[in-house]
């Protein structure tokens, strides 16, 4: 009897302890999962186009790193490239600013010249999209005249977006290609959690 008491007093004290050391474990950090709904969802399509400057006076694509072989390759694999390249309303570098490319690519393909994009287009050009931004996360195989960029996410009025980007070589002549981008960006109008 006696010892029953004692380990009905032990077991006691365990799940005390134990409920409170998690309870210590769990803080604040988390909230209780919820369902949720998403608003209509909209698409809001954008056109701009994008200088990669690798050459000249004020390079906005810089080489930061390469592979033993990249400079030896006919496809320059392994070469990785960071970029803060500018995004203008016009194919004119000099037309408005509409936002940026931020990000990095790299020299991934062996048999054709094909780039994959990491990169976050931030736009500032009006006060709709200001700040807002999309990311994409693509293959790009910059030689084949169209291809298309997948839009993984969103932040601002582009949260939990997806679509996808065409993207079509509008002057790869000269050694700062200019790239025209269309967006099809589809996303919620309002989340209901907020
Ligand atoms: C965008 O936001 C920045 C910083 O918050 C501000 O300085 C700028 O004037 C805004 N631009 C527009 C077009 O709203
Ligand atoms: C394309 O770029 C090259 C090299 O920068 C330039 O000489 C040519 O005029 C450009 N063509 C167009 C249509 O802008």
């Amino acid at each position: 009897m006696a010892s029953l008491k004692i380990f009905s007093f032990v077991a006691v004290a365990m799940v005390l302890s134990m409920s409170h050391s998690q309870a210590h474990r769990e803080g604040n950090w988390g909230d209780e999962t919820v369902p949720y709904t998403l608003g209509p969802e909209m698409m809001t399509k954008l056109r701009f186009y994008f200088h990669d400057i690798v050459v000249g006076d004020n390079p906005t694509a810089i080489r930061i790193a390469e592979a033993p072989g990249t400079n030896s390759s006919p496809t320059f694999f392994g070469a990785l490239v960071m970029i803060d390249d500018p995004l203008t309303e016009g194919p004119d570098i000099n037309s408005r600013l509409v936002g940026r490319a931020q990000g990095f690519y790299g020299l991934s393909g062996m048999d054709e010249i094909s780039l994959i994009m990491g990169m976050s287009l931030v736009f500032t050009a009006n006060e709709k999209f200001n700040g807002s931004t999309i990311s994409v996360f693509s293959r790009n195989p910059v030689t084949h005249t169209e291809r298309e960029f997948a839009i993984v996410g969103g932040t601002g009025y582009f949260k939990f977006a997806r679509g996808f980007i065409s993207a079509r070589t509008y002057n790869g002549t000269g050694p700062n290609p200019i790239v025209q981008y269309s967006c099809t960006i589809v996303h919620p109008r309002k989340i209901s959690f907020y």
